[in-house]
């Protein structure tokens, strides 16, 4: 409890009507409070935007990303920016089958995108760098949603500002559902079925957002936010309750458990359920991925969620101590559970059906190297088309990490299964469909993947490091995906006067 990151969290903390006071009188002796003085907050579960289904079923959702002020931090206000509201956004879901529209409404004083993370779409619907939209103005993508129940999310994708918008309060969840899933998995919206976005922030002496010394992954902060705010609690009313995480942070890695060592399943990777729950102690998530994990909890006795060190430094060589954040650990959330708890039905021995992921003999072969602020080498360049990929046709991805920093891979448009790593069957948490995965300094990996269905001659998917930092720098790269015999047609690219650094 005493290392260097737990003293800047209390400090984060004490930007509070107490240490004011403090600062008021002459003779009190300001001091951190204890643990017990930190007082936790019940967590904000954001609301299911509403929505609204027209004579031809298409169901519209609106969101409007805007300025606000956000009591992040218990007795501090901050300047935020969220979607339809001060800070995040609601809760989108649909239905596998569903046709959804999304009229967005650009509030901010800055341009930006809405990209839906995870969503298979067809490319002008991406939200990505080239789907700008001007301070006051609408967009509105539709499209129909084809693919397995899952926890996907929803952030800005500016090119070169992706990380400022997200750290700003920019994401929400899109939970897609789909009529396969069990019932017995817990599925009450915010009662046994809990939305949980964690990210980092850390503030000014004022209580300000500090977008000051980014480190080579970032902005890291010591303050842990959970849906929005710091210290939260979460009452647990049923026998096992559903986690639907998601790693909301620009540039952090958590490797969360319990810290009494309770043991957990986890459900669910970032596309969709896996074949059986996989118990664990702990689960690592990188920015951009999500995890959904269920856990059965001990009437009356509280459950601590936390971020531990990471035990392999996440494959980082160990000359470098101290950075990139992965020896920091935190609280993320504290479960209360109630006394007298409901029932909950038994976890399901099966899941779902997963065909084993399989080396198509006809497939494209392509590779990545990661390294620096580049993958092959180059940043990216809104001009230029990196590759074109046949739509329905079977590709394997070959994905190193050549470098001495942690970066991440994430693609667009479809979820992947990994075939292997360095050669190696995937760890179980990997085994299902996966849009973003770490990839340590050293590894191989060899994701399975396919674009189907929609072809664009003009407009491309990123693929890229989620760390919303190399991502803005230019590690990034764009791709057409067409149909047989096609030839691509990118526009020449207007950029934005803000492009990259
Ligand atoms: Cu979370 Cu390119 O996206
Ligand atoms: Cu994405
Ligand atoms: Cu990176």
């Amino acid at each position: 409890m005493s290392s260097p990151s737990r003293r800047r969290f209390l400090v984060g903390l004490a930007a509070s009507p107490v240490a004011l006071a403090l600062s008021c009188s002459a003779t009190a002796t300001p001091r951190p409070p204890s643990d017990d003085e930190v007082r936790r907050r019940p967590l904000p579960i954001p609301p299911l935007a509403d929505s609204t289904v027209d004579d031809e079923g298409t169901r519209t959702f609106r969101l409007r990303a805007a300025p606000g002020a956000t009591s992040i931090v218990a007795g501090t206000t901050t300047a935020t920016w969220g979607y339809n509201g001060s800070v995040l956004g609601p809760t989108l879901r649909a239905r596998d089958g569903e046709a959804v529209a999304v009229e967005f409404e650009n509030a901010l004083p800055v341009p930006s995108t809405v990209h839906w993370h995870g969503m298979h779409l067809p490319a002008r619907c991406d939200g990505g760098p080239h789907q700008t939209v001007a301070p006051g103005a609408r967009w509105r993508p539709a499209w129909t949603i084809r693919q397995p129940a899952a926890t996907l999310w929803y952030h800005p994708h500016p090119h070169g500002e992706t990380e400022k918008h997200l750290y700003r309060g920019l994401a929400g969840l899109f939970i897609v559902d789909d009529d396969a899933s069990p019932d017995a998995l817990p599925h009450d919206y915010g009662v046994d079925d809990i939305p949980l976005i964690i990210q980092d922030r850390k503030f000014t002496s004022t209580g300000a957002l500090d977008e000051s010394d980014a480190t080579d992954v970032g902005l890291l902060g010591d303050t842990i936010v959970t849906n929005g705010i710091a210290g939260a609690y979460l009452p647990v009313r049923s026998e096992r309750v559903r986690l639907r995480i998601l790693n909301g942070s620009g540039g952090r890695l958590y490797n969360l458990g319990f810290a009494d060592g309770l043991e957990f399943h986890l459900v669910a990777s970032d596309g969709g359920l896996l074949a059986e729950p996989v118990s664990a102690r702990r689960v690592q998530l990188s920015p951009g991925e999500r995890i959904e994990i269920v856990v059965a909890v001990n009437p009356g006795t509280p459950a601590l969620l936390r971020s531990f060190p990471i035990e392999d430094r996440a494959g980082l060589p160990s000359r470098k101590p101290h950075q990139f954040g992965v020896d920091d650990s935190f609280d993320v959330l504290e479960l209360r559970p109630h006394r007298a708890l409901a029932a909950s039905a038994a976890l399901p021995a099966i899941l779902t059906h997963l065909p084993e992921p399989a080396a198509s003999p006809t497939h494209t072969a392509r590779s990545f190297d990661l390294q620096w602020h580049m993958i092959n080498s180059q940043r990216m360049d809104m001009d230029r088309v990196d590759f074109c990929s046949t739509v329905d046709t079977d590709e394997i991805w070959t994905v190193r990490n050549v470098d001495d920093w942690p970066h991440n891979f994430h693609v667009h448009d479809t979820q992947f299964r990994i075939l292997d790593v360095d050669g190696k069957s995937p760890p179980a948490a990997l085994s299902g469909y996966k849009d973003t995965v770490y990839t340590p300094p050293g590894q191989r990996f060899r994701l399975a993947l396919r674009f189907s269905e929609y072809t664009d001659r003009t407009n491309p998917y990123m693929y890229h490091c989620h760390l919303a930092m190399h991502e803005d720098q230019g590690m990034m790269g764009q791709f057409l995906v067409l149909a047989p015999g096609d030839e691509p047609a990118p526009k020449q690219m207007e950029m934005p006067s803000h492009a990259m650094r």
